[in-house]
């Protein structure tokens, strides 16, 4: 069983994103097998994420750069050490943060050569890394972290103001509890998603709503963040669940980009909140429906600006008291540096992870360990320009994650055509290998 890297063909293109963005789609060939990935692109990302270059020059540099590389290595990649060995010399050319080849160019090459190994092995992608990566290797249930009502930058329009227009927060995800299986869970995020539209219809009229970035609803002119989670809880009580016991909440304030660093302030409606203040505002919001529903909220992330790390250790212990994992995403941007220094701060328990942050799948997976190591959960997520690659949904049901983020449901009444599905293509996915599994096969 010997594949060689150096008879191994590589053809990049650009393809169009969720937004209609460029981006880089590769094909990797191998002993007569063709194994294809493309790479998602962040629009409110961290200030210390992998570079990005553009979608042509990243197309450029995976002809005439990184399969010289390939190709001159000519690793086994019949053995996991020769896939390694491919990854972690890729690594070190590109640079900590990927500075030489744009994370854009390394990451659909990087996950295109686990899938190729996955193939020599006969095997899907997730029972490979399962299989290669016992120490990350789990069968621990994932949660759905559903994105469907939407603010922040996601969801704003040319000519609007966040405040005035649409609610600052970025994101209010749901999260099912009591589901027996994606498929039940998947169905589950539907009916809320369905009853919030609803809702949202009844109360603002269907014109004044649209699907924002990743697919959650958002109404111009609800404006207030305490109105949008009211509204929240009232779709998932309508739609029959406990809030709270059925179904968690999870919100994404996206906080960096609520803060103006000129002025050492966070901008929610017409207020201009000091970090002290906007720390107190989040956990009033926590707080806000404590009362009727103690246990509402699955995680929050990014409390705070993402370099603001003395508040977040501070903040992230009242956050923890109320039994909330706090979710570092422009915190850690899934780098090992910005993770060891949040947990030496004790700071963030729960890891967002987004394999475009780091560049390589080799890297990302390294993270993750050492996040594991100091139990820190792992919740694997999408970008909100998406394309339809579902590697996310194999990563987390190989390490058996405590969630994956990706979007709302993207029900097919709302989108018809497959083409549309860049969440749901992650959802499929996860509930294609749940079913596979049941059946032994
Ligand atoms: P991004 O947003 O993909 O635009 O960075 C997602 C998030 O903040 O979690
Ligand atoms: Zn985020």
């Amino acid at each position: 069983m010997t594949s060689r890297s150096a008879s191994l063909e590589i053809e990049a293109r650009t393809i169009k994103d969720s937004r209609g963005d460029a981006t880089v789609e590769v094909e990797v060939e191998i002993a007569g097998r063709t194994l294809s990935a493309s790479v998602p692109a962040g629009k409110t990302k961290g200030g210390d994420e992998a570079v990005t270059v553009p979608a042509a020059k990243a197309v450029e540099t995976i002809h005439d750069v990184i399969l010289p590389i390939v190709r001159q290595l000519d690793v086994d990649l019949a053995t996991h050490a020769g896939l390694i060995e491919l990854e972690r010399t890729l690594v070190e050319r590109a640079g900590v943060r990927c500075e030489s080849f744009g994370a854009n160019a390394l990451l659909p090459v990087s996950i295109a050569l686990w899938r190729c190994a996955a193939a020599v092995h006969g095997l899907q992608l997730y029972e490979y890394i399962r299989a290669q990566e016992p120490e990350l290797a789990s069968t621990g249930r994932v949660r759905l972290f559903s994105n469907v009502l939407n603010g922040g930058y996601h969801a704003l329009q040319t000519g609007e103001q966040l405040g005035v227009d649409r609610f600052d927060l970025q994101e209010m995800q749901i999260v099912p509890q009591s589901a027996p299986s994606y498929r039940e869970a998947l169905a589950m995020a539907e009916r809320v998603d369905t009853a919030l539209a609803e809702l949202l219809a009844t109360r603002f009229g269907a014109d004044r709503m649209r699907r924002a970035d990743e697919a959650g609803l958002s109404v111009k002119g609800l404006a207030d963040n305490g109105e949008a989670l009211d509204l929240l809880v009232e779709a998932i009580s309508l739609a029959g669940f406990t809030p709270g016991v059925d179904i968690k909440i999870t919100i994404d304030p996206a906080s960096s980009h609520l803060y103006d660093a000129a002025t050492e302030r966070y901008r929610i409606g017409a207020q201009r909140l000091s970090p002290g203040q906007y720390g107190e505002y989040l956990l009033a919001l926590l707080d806000r429906h404590a009362a009727r529903f103690p246990n509402l909220f699955e995680s929050v992330e990014d409390p705070l600006q993402e370099n603001d790390w003395s508040g977040l250790e501070a903040l992230s212990s009242e956050i923890k008291k109320r039994g909330v994992i706090v979710v570092g995403d422009d915190f850690y941007v899934t780098q090992r540096d910005r993770l060891e220094k949040g947990i030496a701060a004790g700071s963030a328990n729960g890891l967002l992870v987004k394999p475009n942050q780091n560049g390589s799948l080799y890297g990302t997976l390294e993270v993750m360990k050492l996040a594991r190591r100091h139990g820190i959960a792992l919740v694997i997520s999408h970008r909100s320009g998406e394309t339809l690659d579902s590697t996310i949904a194999d990563l987390a049901i190989a390490v058996g994650a405590h969630g994956i983020k990706t979007g709302a449901p993207q029900p097919e009444r709302v989108f018809p055509g497959r083409h549309t599905w860049f969440r749901r293509t992650k959802y499929l996915r996860m509930i294609a290998i749940d079913e596979s599994e049941r059946e032994g096969g």
